[in-house]
């Protein structure tokens, strides 16, 4: 019974809040994607997007999603963009159970208003929607799916 819980789903939908809480409670590790880039970079999320560019951030994450493959008894969160990269998802779902989460695009957005440290975020409802569309299939993609 030491399978990892991934946690998925959109920007703002609580993976590291959640995460957390679920890892003391489990007396599991806790990592969390976003983290682990941040540290490895000494930049934060802003900085390397605005410094070296989305694609770059994403091969930064996907280095860090290839080191997660060998843990056990840990809770992962993901950054918002992580299952969009099958290679990503079969990766993490090989020992893991994946949780996506998810929340509507008012919650969403009272959630991260005032706190700039997404850069694919923008605080306007119909680019939430719009891009909450353009990703759903990928946070289908999940062993359960809870609001
Ligand atoms: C992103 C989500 C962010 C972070 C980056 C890109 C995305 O993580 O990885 O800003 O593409 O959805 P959270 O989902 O933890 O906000």
């Amino acid at each position: 019974m030491s399978r990892n819980i991934i946690l998925i789903g959109f920007m703002g939908t609580g993976k590291s809040c959640i995460g957390r809480l679920l890892a003391a409670r489990l007396n599991y590790h806790f990592f969390d994607t976003d983290v682990l880039v941040e540290r490895y970079t000494k930049l934060t999320i802003p900085a390397i997007f605005h410094k070296y560019g989305e694609k770059h951030f994403r091969q930064l994450e996907k280095e860090v999603v290839a080191r997660m493959a060998n843990k056990r008894r840990s809770v992962i969160s993901t950054g918002g963009g992580v299952p969009l990269d099958s290679e990503n998802m079969q990766r993490l779902a090989q020992h893991g159970v994946v949780i996506s989460l998810s929340a509507s695009a008012d919650i969403i957005l009272s959630r991260t208003l005032g706190r700039n440290n997404r850069p694919l975020l923008k605080q306007d409802k119909q680019a939430v929607l719009a891009l909450m569309q353009k990703r759903s299939k990928f946070y289908k993609n999940a062993d359960f799916i809870i609001d």
